[in-house]
């Protein structure tokens, strides 16, 4: 579906959201959620409407351009008389298709791949084995350049104490637990015996078995068990994406000052910026993506790396 998205500069987003809401719902379906956050669906398309601290942002999508140019006239037009005591000005970005955006051109992901540290044989090995023994729930693991990242930044905060969600077969779990300082542990959560223990004989070959603490249970379980003090160093997220805010949640308390979250698939293949999807995987990701960027308890940034990865470091 075609979709388009402005960032309105107000210091008053929710209060117009109210009021649109309010007026349009006399001829529009409309719906406002107790996060301030609006949906307007009027017969040409919808447009979501969601405040920031400085913004109103927008996202308007329809099943055809021309319809799109309907919403994004309509959505306009009352804002901007709504707002007597400011101009407001409302730059729509050119149409996008949300099913087809990716962050990276093909070309490019392939010359990112050949161009960081490669993969030693047990990585790769890890890798051959995965595809061999599961199929199409390989491409569930983390790319070679991904995890030469989770290394490097397990390294760069001397993380002494980590945590992983969303195992898999333990490649993540491997660039992590090598990355660790001198005695340090990971505690790794999954869900699944068989896929784990693809892994083990791998993390063993690279000598760093003792360092992972495996824990087969639901993850949140697992992290609200831990000690409610700020020992985490790093945590990687990376499972099942419903759960991705109630993870953050556990585990930003429990991040030291300077420690970090990192997060996986923060993109959803673009499914994340395009309203038509409204399963609740793109709920929780779309929501848990803006609450990082406003969340006073972290410093973040949101990088195209693969299918998106947002860093937030504790403050
Ligand atoms: C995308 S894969 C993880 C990939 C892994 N990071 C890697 O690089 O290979 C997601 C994993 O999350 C696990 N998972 C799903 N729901 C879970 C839950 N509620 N608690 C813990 N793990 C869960 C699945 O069993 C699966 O192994």
């Amino acid at each position: 579906m075609p979709l388009a998205t402005a960032r309105v500069a107000t210091d008053r987003p929710a209060r117009y959201i109210r009021q649109l809401v309010s007026h349009m719902g006399h001829k529009a379906s409309t719906a406002l959620t107790p996060d301030g956050r609006g949906t307007i669906t009027v017969a040409a398309g919808s447009c979501t409407l969601t405040p920031a601290p400085d913004r109103l942002e927008l996202t308007a999508t329809a099943a055809d351009a021309a319809s799109l140019t309907l919403v994004q006239d309509v959505i306009t037009r009352h804002l901007v008389r709504f707002a007597t005591r400011e101009e407001l000005t409302v730059e729509w970005s050119a149409p996008a298709d949300g099913a087809e955006l990716e962050l990276l051109a093909p070309v490019v992901g392939e010359y990112l791949l050949s161009h960081h540290t490669p993969a030693d044989e047990v990585l790769m090995e890890l890798a051959t084995a995965t595809r061999e023994a599961t199929a199409g729930a390989a491409e569930m693991q983390v790319s070679a350049d991904e995890g030469a990242l989770l290394t490097m930044l397990t390294r760069l905060t001397g993380a002494r104490f980590a945590v992983e969600v969303g195992v898999f077969t333990g490649y993540s779990t491997l660039c992590i637990a090598r990355g660790l300082a001198d005695g340090g542990r990971l505690l790794a959560c999954d869900v699944s015996e068989e896929w784990t223990a693809i892994g083990r004989p791998y993390w063993a070959r690279a000598g760093v078995a003792d360092r992972i603490d495996l824990r087969i249970a639901p993850a949140l379980t697992t992290l609200r068990a831990l000690d409610t003090e700020p020992v985490v160093d790093i945590a990687f997220i990376d499972a099942d994406k419903e759960n991705y805010p109630a993870y953050y949640e556990e585990i930003v308390p429990r991040l030291r000052p300077g420690g970090l979250v990192v997060l996986d698939n923060v993109f959803l293949g673009g499914r994340v910026l395009d309203p038509a999807y409204q399963e609740g995987r793109h709920l929780a990701m779309r929501r848990l993506n803006d609450l990082i960027a406003s969340d006073e308890r972290v410093d973040a940034v949101m990088l195209p790396v693969r299918d998106g990865v947002t860093i937030a470091r504790r403050r």
